[in-house]
């Protein structure tokens, strides 16, 4: 059984494969997405290191000389229909854009230092030297990427850093972003006309963001390309400026990761311990919600705490955020009705609370379950030992796999009559994923 089921995955990740880089799907993603690749490399690591290597390789070929990694690096494929393609973003305009590279013009979810330390680990068993001169090659561009985000989206020096769009958050329609998108009313605004190419995918159509949603998408990137992606310029105008958990969980277990790096390779690392020190002093002073039991997003803009019910809110504990008295509360949270934990009738881990009364079981980030979502919340869970909640996790997770095949999404509802499988099939990262939790030592 183990064995098929990772042969299909290692098979799903090499039909995606161009050449020089992995699509996360082959139709509805037709180019390379940042944290995808990270998610990608781990999954090769365990059987084409190589590969592994090229992944992160072509991927922060994209980085901007500010540091900034792209959320996407466009590949040359002509007749790749995607939207918003490089004519809408025109990112080439901005001074840090890079030479030798096309593309878009934000960022995402900074997994890669844990990504790194995570390969590290695997392909040092075989090839200690190569590994560690890979890790040597990437050390500085992942410190580049964390120094970008501390200098140019901490404007307080608060050690959490904003996202300004809901892309650059990964989970493009959470409802975390409601209440702010909602302040962006299309009817008042002038939105440039575009065409989408997301609704051809027919399988996904029906599961994909809203035209409302995708107005506001847009009409934040108009904003971005006007000012040529000036990061003082975007914040002093920007209406979505939110400190996310889920991203700033990101940043701090790849801070941490580094700091391993740069033990293990002898580089400085002071600078990184002080970063991470005060991003998670902060996470608990702001954004810790001492009366629910989770972690809040907060909203730049408007001063406010944005208190959603979502797994991102969990997700601190990927970076040991949390004490372990709130480790506790989360894993309360994760067992209550919010999440489903202890009743057999859901699988975990939906990404909104299943009791909110808008939750939407197969609609992308407004309810289904993520595997990337699913492999942190895992990784967190064990990080406090919380063993028997970390199997569910992961038996979940390849239960889901194994019935319904490598898709996007997953309704968490055991008892719908529908198919749980969402979105779009063949999607690597839950091919790379599978074979992580199938392969770990
Ligand atoms: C999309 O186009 O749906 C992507 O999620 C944007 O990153």
């Amino acid at each position: 059984m183990k064995e098929k089921l990772l042969e299909t995955a290692k098979s799903v990740l090499l039909k995606n494969w161009t050449g020089t880089f992995t699509k996360p799907a082959p139709n509805l993603y037709p180019h390379q997405w940042n944290w995808d690749a990270g998610f990608i490399a781990l999954g090769y690591a365990h059987f084409d290191w190589p590969k592994a290597k090229q992944e992160l390789r072509s991927l922060f070929k994209g980085q901007w000389s500010n540091g900034m990694l792209p959320q996407i690096v466009f590949g040359k494929e002509k007749d790749a229909h995607y939207f918003p393609g490089p004519d809408f973003w025109k990112a080439h305009e901005a001074y840090a854009h890079p030479k030798n590279a096309v593309t878009s013009g934000i960022s995402m979810p900074p997994v890669h230092g844990f990504i790194l330390w995570r390969i590290f680990q695997i392909a040092s068993k075989n090839d200690l030297k190569d590994s560690r001169a890979f890790l040597e090659e990437m050390f500085p561009k992942v410190k580049k990427l964390h120094e970008y985000f501390y200098q140019y989206r901490d404007p307080k020096n608060e050690g959490l850093v904003y996202i300004r769009h809901p892309w650059e958050g990964g989970t493009d329609n959470s409802p975390i972003w409601d209440t702010v998108l909602r302040g962006i009313n299309p009817a008042e605004l002038e939105i440039p006309s575009y065409k989408r190419q997301d609704l051809q995918n027919p399988e996904a159509a029906k599961h994909r963001p809203t035209d409302l949603d995708y107005d506001r998408y847009v009409y934040l990137v108009d904003l971005f390309r006007r000012h040529q992606y000036d990061d003082d310029a975007i914040y002093k105008e920007c209406p979505f400026l939110i400190q996310d958990p889920l991203f700033n969980a990101t940043l701090v277990w790849s801070n941490e990761c580094l700091i391993k790096i740069g033990q293990e390779i002898g580089a400085e690392v002071a600078e990184i311990i002080h970063w991470n020190e005060l991003s998670i002093y902060s996470f608990n002073e702001k954004l810790w919600d001492e009366d629910r039991g989770i972690y809040n997003a907060y909203d730049l803009r408007n001063e406010q705490l944005i208190p959603v019910f979502t797994n991102s809110g969990l997700m601190p504990l990927i970076g040991e955020v949390p004490t372990q008295e709130q480790a506790e509360e989360i894993l309360l949270k994760l067992e209550s009705p919010h999440f489903g934990g202890k009743d057999d009738q859901y699988f975990l881990c939906p990404t909104y609370s299943l009791q909110s009364e808008n939750i939407d079981f197969q609609k992308y980030w407004r309810g289904p379950i993520w595997i990337n979502m699913n492999w942190l919340l895992y990784q967190g869970l064990l990080r406090y030992d919380m063993e028997d909640m970390a199997a569910k996790v992961k038996a979940d997770t390849l239960q889901l796999i194994e019935e319904y095949g490598f898709y996007e999404y997953f309704d968490p509802r055991k008892s719908s009559t529908n198919n749980l499988a969402c979105g779009t099939n063949q999607f690597s990262w839950t091919a790379a994923l599978c074979i992580d939790l199938l392969m770990e030592a």
